[in-house]
């Protein structure tokens, strides 16, 4: 018997074309996020994917968590599938009324990139691609001012990121205070492109040698610095939580960036990227949603690097890798 709520989505899928009346239908729950619910639907030979905007009364204490987000995604989604048609999942329904997109889930052989790079798989060649892709997500939207229009509102992003990440953190660190500052004026003082907001290897799918990226609720007209900052962030936090890696997840970051420098037509600083990485860091740890795998001494060398790398910025990345390598954290890390 499924429960209410599946039978309410598979309701909504047959009213809206999606999945023909009378067909066996079965529904895995792939998270349930603040905003959103996640459901994986399987019916008639397709794979879709509904996300459903949560309760206005579940939220109704965190007006940031809009339900209407979901709405923001497709605008998004629907933008990064017509610039990279091969890396985003094909918006399939939108229903502005109740709130709910659905899309065409990726191939079941996709393997999450956040589990790979844990489970000690970090292929350099996925870092290049993302790097490609990424590239040209922020040059071709910053060429065409009009496919922004629907993005110029960050307040998402600002209660979804700079509060939580950056504020939240420069409370914590008093004497962070002045250079998060300072990277929250430069990092909110631009706004030149479409920028996903949440570039993490966790909303990486990878269908070797392609992949996926999902989660584009965040998307904002913004700061291109910000996504590269947040994926090095994440590949600095595993190289903390896994040293004898450190290289391999360097070495992903390394082709990352420099695909993406070498393929974008957008200016990214070098050292507001470093800044920034060293507050993603932070926020980590110390910011209202920490990762889930660093334990305490890890936290203590994540800690270290980046007040490192806001007090004493390091040169390049290079420079700031290169704390993670060798035995400068102490605590855990060896
Ligand atoms: N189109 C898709 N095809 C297959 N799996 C998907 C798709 N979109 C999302 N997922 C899976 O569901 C998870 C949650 O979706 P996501 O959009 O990231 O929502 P959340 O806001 O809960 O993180 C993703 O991490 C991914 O594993
Ligand atoms: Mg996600």
């Amino acid at each position: 018997m499924p429960t209410e709520p599946e039978a309410d989505l598979v309701r909504h899928l047959v009213h809206r074309g999606l999945v023909p009346a009378s067909t066996p239908v079965e529904v895995w729950e792939l998270s349930g996020g603040v905003s959103a619910d996640v459901f994986l639907v399987t019916a008639a030979g397709r794979r879709l994917v509904v996300k459903r905007a949560v309760d206005r009364l579940r939220v109704r204490q965190e007006w940031h968590a809009s339900p209407a987000r979901v709405l923001r995604e497709a605008d998004a989604l629907a933008l990064a599938r017509a610039i990279r048609p091969d890396n985003v999942p094909e918006l399939l329904d939108v229903d502005e009324e109740r709130l709910i997109i659905t899309m065409r889930a990726v191939p079941a052989r996709a393997t999450n990139w956040k589990a790979d790079l844990l489970a000690g798989s970090a292929e350099v060649e996925v870092g290049r691609r993302l790097g490609l892709a990424l590239a040209d997500w922020h040059s071709t939207s910053a060429s065409d001012p009009r496919s922004l229009e629907s993005f110029a509102d960050a307040t998402n992003f600002f209660e979804l990121r700079i509060s939580p990440f950056f504020l939240r953190v420069a409370e914590v660190h008093g004497e962070l205070r002045p250079p998060i500052e300072h990277v929250v004026e430069r990092l909110t003082g631009r706004s030149s492109c479409l920028v996903h907001g949440d570039f993490s290897p966790k909303n990486v799918l990878v269908d070797r040698p392609g992949f996926w990226v999902v989660d584009w609720e965040t998307a904002h007209r913004g700061d291109p610095t910000f996504d590269l900052a947040f994926l090095v962030s994440h590949l600095v936090c595993k190289a903390v939580h896994r040293p004898a890696l450190a290289g391999r997840y360097r070495a992903c970051a390394d082709a990352f960036v420099d695909a993406y420098l070498d393929h974008s037509d957008l200016d990214i600083g070098t050292a507001d990227l470093v800044a920034q990485t060293g507050c993603l860091v932070l926020a980590r740890v110390d910011g209202t949603s920490p990762v889930d795998f660093l334990d305490t001494d890890e936290q203590t060398a994540a800690r270290t690097l980046a007040r490192g790398a806001l007090l004493e910025p390091p040169e390049d990345l290079a420079s700031l890798w290169s704390v993670v390598e060798t035995d400068r954290l102490g605590g855990g890390v060896r």
